[in-house]
C-alpha cells in the first residue's frame, strides 16, 4: 500500500492520483513561493520547469514575469490539470506544456535560460543522465536550479518508501553537479534545500 501510494507521487494516475496530486500540490505552494524569486527570471528569458505537476509554478512565473515558460510533465492528470489552468498563458504564447517522459523526450539542445525542477529528482535512479541532459538544454551561463526535501525529512514519512524515492543527500546532488560540468553551485536550506548552479 505505502508504494502504491509512493508510485502516486512519481506519477499521478487514476481516482487516487486526481486526490494526491491535490493534496501535493496544496503542500507545495510555499516551495514555488521560496523558488521563483531565487531563479532571478529576466525579461525573455525561455524557462523549463521538469515535473510541472498541477502548473502552479508555470502560472505563477506567466502571470508575474515577461518570458516564456515550457514544462514537461509524464502524468496524464497532471497534464490535463496544468493545460486547464494555464489555458489563458498557453493561448497567449506565454506557455507551453509537453506531455511526456523528460528523460526520453526529444529536445532542442542550449535553448534555455533556466531549467528548474521542485520535488522530482528522487525519482531518478541515476542523476548523471539526467543533469547531463540539463545541462545540454541549458544556454552558456543558464541556471539549473532543483528543489528537494533533506534526506532526514524524506525518511520520517512513511509513504516514502525506499523502491520508489532515491533520497539524495546535499553532498550526493552536489557532487553530481561538479561532476556533470556545472559550476557556480551553491545551496540554502529553507524548508527544503534550493541547489542552484550554471552551465
Ligand atoms: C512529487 S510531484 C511534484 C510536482 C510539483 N513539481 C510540485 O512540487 O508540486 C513529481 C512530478 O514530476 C513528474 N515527473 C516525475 N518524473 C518525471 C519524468 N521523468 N518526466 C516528466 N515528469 C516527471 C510527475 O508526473 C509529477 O507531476
Amino acid at each position: 500500500m505505502l508504494t502504491y501510494i509512493a508510485k502516486q507521487f512519481r506519477k499521478p494516475t487514476g481516482f487516487c492520483g486526481k486526490i494526491i496530486s491535490k493534496m501535493m500540490t496544496k503542500g507545495n505552494v510555499p516551495a514555488y513561493d521560496i523558488v521563483i524569486p531565487e531563479l532571478h527570471i529576466k525579461p525573455k528569458d525561455r524557462i523549463l520547469e521538469i515535473g510541472y505537476g498541477l502548473g502552479i509554478g508555470i502560472d505563477r512565473i506567466s502571470s508575474d514575469y515577461d518570458c516564456f515558460v515550457s514544462g514537461i510533465d509524464f502524468s496524464e492528470i497532471m497534464f490535463r490539470g496544468a493545460s486547464k489552468r494555464n489555458k489563458d498563458h498557453i493561448r497567449n504564447k506565454k506557455a507551453e506544456l509537453c506531455y511526456g517522459d523528460f528523460l526520453t523526450f526529444n529536445m532542442v539542445e542550449c535553448q534555455y535560460d533556466i531549467v528548474f525542477c521542485l520535488n522530482v529528482i528522487y525519482f531518478w535512479d541515476s542523476l548523471d543522465e539526467p543533469f547531463s541532459k540539463i545541462k545540454a538544454l541549458l544556454k552558456e551561463g543558464g541556471t539549473f536550479c532543483i528543489y528537494m526535501l533533506p534526506r532526514e525529512d524524506l525518511a520520517k514519512a512513511k509513504f516514502t518508501t525506499d523502491e520508489v524515492f532515491n533520497k539524495y543527500t546535499i553532498d550526493q546532488v552536489s557532487d553530481q553537479l561538479k561532476l556533470s560540468g556545472f559550476k557556480d553551485i551553491s545551496y540554502q536550506l529553507n524548508r527544503g534545500y534550493i541547489i542552484k548552479c550554471r552551465k
